[in-house]
């Protein structure tokens, strides 16, 4: 079937920004910007295989991890989409030891801060299998007419302005909320463009999938044991026990537990205290999304959106899911 009466992104975009009489189409703008280079990026990671950007960098970023080289060239290529418009004054990303302040286009200056993850589920890339791309976007706090600080990125979830995802999967779809539910995008490869496919995303309410790294069971705290054991308890009458899904790339697990209902756990253990998850280019964007789709995300205590972040790159204990779900995790946790 052709798309030829398909709605598109940037149409879609448009559509949502008309019905604010006092926007200013800036937002609208980096959102297309954000397609743009999400379609470089698809193209250089569909062939991978035979292009030389398999491998590592033979360099660590800020957190310490290997960076793989499609880390470093899905980096390059949002920032500068993002720097080319300005709409955003300033970029935080997990593979950037600091944020990056862009320049004025056109001596206006921008009124957004992104925060992105560019390429989620890295350790994957050479496997063939999905990876992702998370982002968020806020409102500057800061004066306009003076320089982006740090203040401007560290705020709480709830203050997300937009946020998404791109999945790079068997098909390639861009995801996102503007805090009016949530919609999905699929890349017509022949076309070059996003068609909406997944109108207004509701995650059921009570999923069966439970993911999770179960390799560190032995470090779990007892209510995540607890939790699993729910999970596991044989109880036809009430679909049990449920089934375990974890491919190892946040963005993929999310989108799948999103459209069938299930729930993504990243715990805190010994090693980790914190867990792996980001705060800020992971947990938030992702909480938003799940709430927008009428799921629940919280950091084991209370909504991951409420969070004060006290730095760029700070890890958080992750919960997300059906709500079902995250109910009987609260019941389990508090044990
Ligand atoms: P990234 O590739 O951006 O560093 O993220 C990796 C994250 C996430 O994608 C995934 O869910 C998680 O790490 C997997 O961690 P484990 O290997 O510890 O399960
Ligand atoms: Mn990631
Ligand atoms: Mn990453």
């Amino acid at each position: 079937m052709e798309c030829l009466a398909g709605t598109t992104l940037g149409e879609f975009i448009i559509r949502q920004q008309a019905a604010y009489p006092h926007a200013t189409g800036e937002l609208s703008t980096l959102l297309s910007s954000l397609q743009r280079a999400a379609r470089v990026v698809n193209r250089e990671i569909n062939r991978a295989g035979i292009s030389d950007v398999l491998g590592s960098m033979d360099q660590l970023n800020v957190q310490g991890e290997e960076q793989q080289k499609l880390d470093w060239f899905a980096n390059e290529r949002f920032k500068e989409a993002l720097a080319a418009r300005g709409e955003v004054c300033g970029l935080a990303s997990e593979e950037e030891d600091g944020f990056v302040t862009f320049s004025p286009v056109n001596k206006r200056p921008g009124k957004y801060v992104v925060l992105i993850d560019p390429l989620d589920g890295s350790s994957n890339i050479d496997v063939n299998i999905s990876v992702g791309t998370i982002f968020s976007i806020y409102r500057r706090v800061s004066p306009i007419d003076g320089p982006v600080v740090l203040a401007d990125f560290l705020q709480p979830g709830s203050e997300q302005v937009a946020a998404g995802y791109i999945i790079y999967g068997s098909s390639t779809m861009l995801v996102y909320s503007t805090g009016q539910g949530v919609n999905g995008f699929t890349l017509d490869p022949s076309l070059g463009s996003f068609f909406l496919s997944h109108p207004n995303m509701r995650i059921p309410q009570q999923g069966r999938i439970y993911s999770i790294n179960e390799g560190n069971y032995v470090d779990f705290p007892p209510g995540v044991k607890r939790f699993i054991k729910e999970c596991q308890r044989d109880c036809p009458a009430e679909n049990r026990p449920y089934t375990s899904r974890y491919i190892g790339s946040l963005v993929a697990d999310f989108h799948r537990n999103l459209i069938k209902g299930g729930i993504y756990l990243y715990p805190p253990g010994t090693q980790l205290p914190d867990g792996k998850l980001r705060l800020l280019y992971e947990a938030n964007p992702l909480a938003f999304l799940m709430e927008q789709a009428g799921g629940m995300a919280t950091n084991g205590d209370v909504r991951l959106l409420t969070l004060q972040p006290e730095s760029l790159h700070q890890r958080t204990p992750c919960y997300l899911g059906s709500r079902q779900l995250m109910l009987l995790l609260s019941a389990c946790l508090c044990h």
